[in-house]
């Protein structure tokens, strides 16, 4: 029922839109927050290709916020014109959840979100993101203490359930309107299921019909037929691309334009190139020291995790990961899409 209030439409029925109190979510799909990948770096490729309504950060400890760590500030840094941005912070301890979520407000933040949803141990041994499924008392009173601290828009993002015998989310999710939270993404898969699991998006549907605040839906959406099953099978107000981003930063547009009514064209082996370089730039910028230096290690890493999913060829990503320079990394990338841009020239 909240799908009538919240969403614009396409031709087709599909929603081209939805908001978030008066944050206009255009198109209705989003970026989710991965850790370790949607920094800055990243979400500036994501928004130079274009496609997501709404992005995130990766998740931040409030602990870290609160205590002014300096690792925690860097994961909540965002551009001045990336607008709107979530701030996602996970935790156990309401007060601690509660000052990040302010000081968070404080820096720009359009939105915050608190994690649900995460089955990471580092999180979930806290309590905190996934585990809070189990612990409804604990995760109502967090979003209590989060609403009471923010006047922005509050979220929630977690997943159908913890286990296949705890599938709460419709009733948390309903308790966290009642509390305050002004959209709920859901993630299909419980925390059981870590990445596995049969399809089953029936927790998204009834959280649709049981609240009157937008519902993301998220899981193994990756392109248009994927989103589409989404919507229709849920009612969902919006879609939210995880690992489909990662493997093609072009998804979110290719989603984004056919809920816009838009043509899309994929891009050419050399327009990705031109992309990864780009995500190698900024990621060196981040990376800079007050002296100028980068630390190659850190940007060799990163080209490294980053080619698992950009780099379909797995010869090329083995030589990438036997790589002991940048430059020789770089070099591999730029052969490898120039013989792609090559073949498809020839074809
Ligand atoms: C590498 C990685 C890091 C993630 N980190 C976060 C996170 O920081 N916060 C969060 O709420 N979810 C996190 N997730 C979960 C995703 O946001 C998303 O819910 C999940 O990947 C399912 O969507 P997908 O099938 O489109 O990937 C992470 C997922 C991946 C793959």
């Amino acid at each position: 029922m909240g799908v009538l209030l919240h969403n614009a439409k396409t031709q087709d029925g599909y929603p081209s839109s939805f908001r978030v109190r008066d944050i206009v979510v255009e198109p209705a799909v989003v970026l989710a927050p991965m850790e370790g990948v949607t920094d800055v770096a990243f979400r500036r490729l994501i928004r130079r290709i274009g496609g997501p309504g709404l992005t995130y950060t990766e998740f931040i400890a409030s602990k870290g916020i609160a205590k002014g760590n300096r690792h925690a500030w860097r994961m909540a840094e965002f551009d001045p014109d990336e607008r709107p941005i979530v701030l996602q912070i996970y935790g156990r301890e309401p007060h601690l959840m509660a000052e990040a979520g302010r000081l968070l407000q404080d820096s720009g933040a359009s939105i915050i979100d608190i994690n649900m949803g995460c089955p990471s141990k580092k999180v979930c041994n806290h309590s905190g993101g996934s585990a809070l499924m189990k612990e409804p008392k604990l995760a109502l009173e967090i979003v209590k203490a989060v609403r009471a601290a923010v006047t922005i828009p509050l979220t929630v993002k977690m997943r159908s359930g913890f286990d296949a015998t705890n599938r709460n989310a419709p009733e948390l999710a309903w308790a966290f309107q009642e509390e305050g939270a002004e959209a709920i993404t859901i993630h299909w898969r419980t925390r059981a299921d870590r990445y596995m699991g049969t399809r089953a998006v029936d927790k998204i549907a009834e959280t649709v019909q049981k609240v009157s605040i937008p519902v993301v839906g998220n899981g193994d959406v990756i392109d248009i037929p994927s989103a589409k099953a989404m919507f229709d099978d849920t009612g969902c107000a919006g879609v939210m691309v995880g690992r489909g981003a990662l493997k093609n930063p072009w998804s979110m547009l290719e989603i984004g334009s056919w809920l816009r009514d838009i043509p899309y064209t994929p891009p050419a082996a050399l327009e990705r190139l031109g992309a990864i370089e780009f995500y190698i730039e900024q990621f060196i910028s981040t990376m800079h020291t007050p002296d100028g230096d980068f630390a190659e290690t850190a940007v060799l890493g990163k080209l490294k995790q980053m080619s698992k999913y950009f780099i379909a060829d797995q010869t090329t990503r083995l030589q990438i990961l036997r790589s002991q320079q940048l430059v020789d990394a770089t070099d591999l990338l730029r052969r490898h899409f120039h013989g792609m841009a090559e073949t498809a020239h020839a074809a």
